[in-house]
């Protein structure tokens, strides 16, 4: 059995600690010894480093000093923590914003902005990637070698879009390189459409956004602008330090960037999640669902090796509204949901809160008051005590026999597109409804763009791919063919990349050949109204109750060769298939026409995940809000248990355990108090 990578090269801990800015304390070196007490108090070992600390290493263009990061790294060295090394270029100094006003971002009006803020430098300016290269390079030409030296952190949440006059041109360039020519583009965007015929790519306003091509390609533009951005930055690193991983945190589901090409530029995929859990959320069973969703599809971006993630709140963030305090507890349950996801790592935004500034009332490890006695150090020391007991779970990893497809793609297509995008199916709110489904019966989802490969999943759920890209239609078929179950719903299937619809009936591209349907049209339900539809012999064979409602939209489909399983039974629709089944080669091709709601979904994917014998990490159905996941080693299994319900849960185990934490063997049931969680390992085994 080869090892899996661990995050950092040759250190098999579980990463625990988080953005630490000594370069806000320079003036008061007590602070600093305060800080390395506090850190051995804390059980943290690793920390995210000059994020922000431009203007610290060069006040001056030019005149560079690392003084206190030299001193602070050999620090690091000597109490035997890791470094995760930021490049500074999250924030800009004010003396580069005033002599190269061309580094500050136009926005969509024309305007320059101000120097303020973070996060918002021109991505094609040559004098921004010049510095940026230059203060990167001797980041990397000094620091290589440094025995702190961990991990680099590129950057900060790369984020935004810039409308200057360069970025203008460099689109232009894009569409030139993808197209080859102004005919090309025209037919591919369909510019007839309102005389927005081109004869000169310089025509082309990205702004422009009725041409629903032209806004999907300048999010692609823009993804790859941020990804050529990141690749400039990790080449100045690489200039200097070859071994060390490159990661940059990410932002959960972000919407304006791919992620899924994004990183493609990077060692290891690290996150930043704030879910902000509340005993009074009424939609509290969701955020544990939407949490795990994320941290599925940050794992599966890189399967092969662990992920990180890089800031959460050892608290409250600031910016939450109402702020809720962590319950006890919440703490260690939240970072084990990472855990259990494939994260090796838990890091925090951030260590010690500043005096001022935005974010100085933001949760931290250390609180103003300055010393160990607070409710939070506590919590975070418990955490450290408690990762260390954890390490037997390093290189173990999550596998999934179920995948589901999230695609950034598809999504832009589907939020540009003028009747869909307002029908309350929001792309990602229906991926999390089918994804939820699975995680209520403790089954492990991989969460995967379309571009990836089917084979070997016994069933594949398709919620809403609108966009096909070339190729994954035939992929979908022959994964249907050679056995595979897909499940695709209503607004599968219609437009390809350039947001043009298919011709020929829905779902286009092959697929209405896949799924044997042809969906003619779609009736959006005004809010509080449902249709009542009547499940069929084959699909009560299936599990399904009865009746259901349907909310939403219903498309009204017309079989090609599928069964129905359930049919509406209202309506001028009464009697057409609201669930379709059909055999192609020697797999099934579900079509779901509407959203029957979560106690459907649970049924029907229960019944397939009994089928197609999907293991499950836990018999039965988990409590609402109780979150489950499974990683292992060769033969030897871990659980990962929180409880987000609020009460007190009673779990029943499907074999013998120990737990992790406390060291006890145990039973057939397990009791989880209100925001309780733990790790238990199976017995026997190494
Ligand atoms: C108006 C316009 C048409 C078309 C329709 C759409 O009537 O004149 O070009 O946009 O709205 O409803
Ligand atoms: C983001 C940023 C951090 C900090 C936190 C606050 O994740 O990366 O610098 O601003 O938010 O929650």
């Amino acid at each position: 059995m080869s090892e899996r990578p661990t995050l950092i090269p040759g250190c098999r801990r579980i990463l625990h600690g988080g953005d630490y800015n000594p370069d806000q304390w320079l003036g008061t070196p007590e602070i600093l010894d305060e800080d390395f007490r506090l850190m051995e108090l804390a059980g943290c070992n690793a920390f995210s480093v000059g994020i922000f600390a431009w203007t610290s290493y060069e006040r001056e263009e030019g005149r560079y000093d690392f003084g206190w990061l030299d001193r602070l790294l050999d620090r690091m060295a000597r109490a035997g923590h890791r470094v995760m090394l930021a490049t500074p270029s999250g924030a800009k100094p004010a003396w580069l914003s005033q002599k190269y006003p061309e580094v500050r971002r136009v926005d969509r009006h024309g305007r320059r902005e101000p120097h303020a803020g973070r996060h918002n430098h021109c991505w094609s300016s040559p004098i921004y990637r010049e510095k940026v290269a230059e203060i990167d390079t001797r980041l990397a030409e000094r620091y290589h070698a440094h025995p702190a030296l961990g991990l680099w952190h590129v950057s900060n949440e790369y984020s935004g879009e810039c409308y200057c006059d360069l970025c203008l041109a460099s689109f232009h360039r894009w569409l030139e390189a993808r197209y080859g020519s102004i005919e090309a583009l025209n037919e591919a965007w369909w510019t007839s459409f309102w005389s927005h015929t081109f004869t000169d790519f310089e025509q082309i306003d990205p702004r422009d956004r009725s041409i629903d091509a032209l806004g999907l390609d300048h999010r692609r533009f823009n993804t790859d602008q941020v990804l050529d951005f990141l690749r400039w930055e990790v080449a100045a690193i690489r200039r200097h330090s070859r071994d060390v991983p490159c990661t940059t945190n990410l932002m959960g589901t972000f919407a304006p960037i791919d992620y899924s090409r994004l990183v493609s530029a990077v060692d290891l995929v690290a996150d930043d999640q704030y879910p902000g859990y509340s005993p009074d959320d009424p939609m509290l069973e969701r955020t544990v669902r939407r949490v795990s969703f994320k941290s599925d599809l940050h794992r599966c971006f890189k399967p092969e090796r662990p992920w990180l993630l890089l800031e959460s709140c050892p608290d409250a963030p600031q910016w939450k509204h109402p702020v809720r305090l962590k319950r006890p507890g919440l703490h260690q349950a939240e970072m084990l949901q990472a855990l259990g996801h494939g994260a090796e790592g838990t890091c925090y935004f951030q260590w010690r809160k500043g005096r001022g500034g935005g974010e100085k009332l933001h949760g931290a490890v250390v609180d103003h008051v300055g010393h160990e006695h607070t409710r939070v150090f506590r919590d975070v020391a418990a955490l450290g005590a408690c990762l260390n007991k954890l390490e037997p779970i390093i290189g173990s990893e999550a596998r999934a026999r179920v995948a589901l497809v999230f695609d950034w793609e598809a999504r832009w297509a589907f939020e540009a597109s003028e009747g869909v995008k307002s029908t309350r199916q929001e792309y990602e709110e229906v991926c999390i409804d089918h994804y939820s489904a699975f995680a209520r019966q403790a089954v492990s989802v991989d969460v995967i763009d379309s571009g990836r490969d089917l084979s070997g999943y016994a069933l594949v759920v398709l919620p809403q791919l609108f966009l096909l890209r070339p190729g994954v239609a035939a992929r979908i078929a022959r994964f249907v063919e050679q056995g595979g179950v897909a499940v695709a719903t209503y607004y599968t299937g219609y437009v390809d990349p350039s947001n043009r619809c298919f011709t020929g009936g829905f779902p286009g591209d092959g697929l209405m050949d896949v799924f044997g349907i042809w969906n003619e049209e779609t009736d959006w339900l005004t809010d509080g109204v449902a249709r009542r539809v009547a499940v069929t012999e084959d699909g009560l064979r299936r599990g399904l109750e009865p009746s259901y409602e349907a909310q939403g939209v219903c498309a009204v489909v017309h079989p090609r060769g599928a069964r129905p399983l359930a049919v509406y039974a209202e309506d001028f629709f009464r009697g057409t298939p609201a669930l379709t089944e059909h055999r192609l080669g020697r797999g099934r091709a579900f079509y779901q026409a509407t959203a029957l709601g979560g106690e459907f979904l649970r049924a029907f994917y229960a019944q397939l995940v009994d089928e197609l014998s999907v293991p499950r990490a836990l018999g039965g159905e988990l409590p609402p809000g109780v979150a489950v996941q499974r990683r292992a080693r060769g033969e030897r299994e871990f659980l990962f248990l929180q409880n987000f319900s609020g009460a007190a849960q009673r779990l029943t185990l499907p074999g013998a355990y120990a737990d992790l934490l406390s060291g006890d063997a145990l039973g057939q049931a397990l009791e989880l108090p209100a925001w309780g969680s733990t790790v238990i390992a199976s017995r026997g085994g190494s």
